[in-house]
């Protein structure tokens, strides 16, 4: 795993779940703690749940080469930046087993963006997970010239770590469902932008209408206001006929450094205990 945040974190500790070894690597100390203490806390209960599960164990490293050692799968989970994706696979194809798949976790970065930083696109490819162990779709999309071995591969590997796994069979910004998310997401954020409702009535709608546990503000605070404000830049550089009305409301709370679930606070408040 490149990155140990919100999704870097989660992702080593579905590949730990049958006894496997993971090598993490974050250059942030006080992030490699934190997800030290997560993975102490969620590892033994997801294994329990799954059949033949086995606590694994996850190495959480500064060191990049050590973390790439023997690694048959690297899949990088940095922050939502094209320029960053496009140096950290330069590194990750220098570096990295001469046969490792070279996989991103991005949310809407083709890999297509960035493969002519790696010599052998072959191996690149998206691989998209949500926010396991709660939300456990993958979403795999190919670089363009990815080996349809590797994607068959992960079809078949992913689901026995608890992830079933879906192909998007053409290239899409956002893949499946981020695409329809995406637009879900901005709608809410212009209605509240446009002064119309608040972020509480909407996802009491929203839970009331499709009976869900959560709506697009509160799912938003888990993703992190500021990944879903550099998600959503990307869709505007994208698509010159949309406007960026719905970036004023995510700037206002990240200002305040409210950035959702991860700092205590985003459209709502988490209590520690929550
Ligand atoms: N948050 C979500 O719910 C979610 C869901 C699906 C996909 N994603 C995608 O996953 C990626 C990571 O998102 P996140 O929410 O985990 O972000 P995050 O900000 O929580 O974590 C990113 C981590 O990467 C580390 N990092 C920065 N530069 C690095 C480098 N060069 N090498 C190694 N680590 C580095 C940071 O220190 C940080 O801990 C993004 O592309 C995002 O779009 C996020």
């Amino acid at each position: 795993m490149i990155g140990a945040g919100t999704l870097g974190r989660r992702i080593a500790l579905m590949m730990a779940d049958r006894g496997g070894t993971v090598q993490v690597h974050e250059p942030d100390a006080s992030v490699r703690e934190s997800a030290r203490r997560y993975l102490d806390a969620t590892l033994p209960e997801v294994a329990a749940g799954i059949e033949g599960g086995a606590v694994g164990t996850v190495h959480l490293l500064d060191d990049l080469a050590g973390a790439l050692r023997s690694a048959w799968l690297v899949v990088e989970a940095v922050p939502e930046r094209l320029e960053l994706k496009r140096e950290v696979f330069a590194q990750l194809d220098a570096a990295a087993e001469p046969d490792a798949i070279l996989a991103s976790n991005s949310s809407s970065y083709a890999t297509a963006d960035f493969a002519d930083a790696v010599s052998c696109p072959e191996r690149l490819l998206n691989t998209h997970f949500y926010q396991p162990p709660e939300l456990n779709a993958v979403e795999l999309m190919s670089s363009g010239s990815t080996d349809p071995a590797i994607i068959d591969l992960l079809v078949e590997r992913l689901p026995r770590h608890g992830l079933p796994t879906f192909v998007a069979h053409a290239r899409s910004t956002g893949f499946i469902f981020n695409r329809i998310w995406a637009a879900i997401k901005r709608e809410s954020l212009r209605v509240v932008a446009d002064g119309v409702s608040t972020p509480g009535d909407i996802d009491a709608i929203w839970q009331l209408t499709f009976g869900t546990g959560f709506g697009p503000f509160g799912l938003m605070d888990r993703v992190g206001l500021d990944v879903v404000r550099d998600i959503e830049r990307h869709y505007l550089a994208e698509d010159p006929t949309l406007d960026d009305r719905q970036l004023r409301v995510l700037e206002e709370y990240i200002a305040r450094g409210d950035l959702g679930v991860k700092t205590g606070r985003g459209f709502f408040d988490y209590p520690p205990e929550a």
